[in-house]
């Protein structure tokens, strides 16, 4: 992978067009988690400190090409003076005259790219119109990526373009972790369906050495196997495509490992009178929400042997305690691995996210990606349309 950064950019004096992912939760008009915020600082910072004027592009929820004025991106303000120090210029309808007469040191916020049904349509002309704007353009929106829109895709094809520093340190951490990485790599995928993560077992079975499967999606390989599931959530129908993937594990150098062991409870709800179990003994009445601890205690001995580990998904309810205990064990022993450098760790997808937080140990974490659906299509291996912009992109 092959990119420029700012470090390879002469920005001075030019207006810098950046596109930025600030999609941050909001609450009756505040942000309530700042994160993505507070990560694209770096890369504003240096823009200013090399005598650039950053015009930053961004969308907001999913307006479908209307003006919605819930969407607008004014709400980000506050918060965003706040993590930068300093006041921010917004702009509703953006004209290059304007941004031209904005003094050295001015930071500026263009509304919300998706007001506009030509964005997602990755346009010509709206990307045209985003080059007429600027002088560079940044992309530091690792989280928007596989959308090829007219802010992503279309406008770094027609400016000298480069990667801003959360890019950079998303593609650097996600190459060490899949691309190229220091093996045994291990993969821990979780969460509810294996439906929507078809393509994402597929690709890892053919690039990681152990691939660890968690969370709902466990129970339909469990019962492709023959195994009793009761009334988990299982998708029955999957039984075929299960299989196929495990007998594909068998022809690579990927071993599948599934739960030995099983909590299993007969509500599906908080603190709810739970038992542990082997895992062919979910009885018919219960369903299955943690893995046991025999399984935590395997994926301890793999994470001794492995020197890499990506994570998407949880392995259990994480959400509702006691079936949070799988997971946040899990996750506090790679976290310890880590810390103590004997493994290099790289989580993302919203619900991973969340559940590092849970158990207090996304900072242990080699990285943490800012990004969900842009890292899940990672995962699957696929060509990413704003990086493959980057990679054809030229110096200014
Ligand atoms: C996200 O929040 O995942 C990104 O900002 C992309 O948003 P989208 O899924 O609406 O394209
Ligand atoms: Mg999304």
């Amino acid at each position: 992978m092959r990119f420029n950064t700012l470090d390879d950019m002469d920005l001075a004096g030019k207006l810098v067009l950046t596109r930025v992912d600030i999609n941050v939760p909001v609450e009756d008009g505040t942000v309530t988690d700042a994160t993505r915020i507070e990560r694209i600082v770096p890369t504003i910072k240096d823009i200013l400190a090399k005598g650039g004027r950053p015009v930053m592009l961004a969308h907001f929820g999913r307006p479908k090409g209307k003006v919605v004025p819930e969407m607008s991106l004014r709400v980000t303000l506050p918060a965003l003076e706040d993590a930068l120090g300093q006041s921010v210029t917004f702009i509703e309808k953006p004209d290059r005259a304007t941004l031209d007469a904005l003094p050295e040191g001015t930071v500026t916020l263009i509304e919300n790219t998706r007001f506009t049904a030509m964005e997602e349509a990755n346009d010509p002309k709206m990307a045209g119109f985003l080059a007429s704007l600027g002088d560079v353009y940044c992309n530091d929106a690792f989280s928007a990526a596989h959308r090829a829109h007219a802010s992503t895709e279309g406008v770094a094809r027609l400016l000298p373009a480069c990667a801003g520093r959360l890019m950079e340190a998303e593609l650097s951490a996600l190459d060490a972790a899949l691309g190229t990485p220091l093996r045994p790599v291990m993969a821990v995928v979780g969460g509810a369906k294996v439906s929507s993560k078809l393509d994402l077992l597929s690709n890892l079975i053919e690039k990681v050495d152990h691939l660890v499967i968690g969370g709902g999606m466990a129970n339909t390989f469990l019962a492709a196997q023959g195994k009793p599931v009761g009334k988990s959530l299982c998708e029955h129908d999957l039984a075929d495509t299960a299989r196929a993937i495990m007998a594909k594990a068998e022809t690579t150098a990927c071993t599948i490992h599934l739960p030995v062991d099983i909590v299993v409870a007969r509500e599906f709800k908080a603190h709810a009178p739970s038992e542990i179990l082997p895992a062919d003994a979910c009885p018919d009445d219960a369903m299955i929400l943690d893995a046991g601890p025999a399984t935590v205690a395997a994926f301890d001995t793999l994470l001794q042997e492995c020197t890499t580990l990506v994570w998407n998904g949880p392995l259990g309810a994480f959400e509702m305690p006691p079936f949070d205990a799988a997971t946040v064990r899990a996750a506090k022993l790679a976290g310890i691995a880590t810390t103590a450098e004997d493994l290099i760790s790289v989580a993302g997808g919203g619900d991973t996210v969340a559940a590092l937080n849970h158990a207090g140990v996304a900072d242990q974490f080699t990285y943490v990606s800012s990004a969900g659906g842009a890292f899940l299509e990672w995962m699957e291996g696929k060509t990413l349309p704003g990086v493959a912009a980057l990679e054809a992109a030229k110096t200014a």
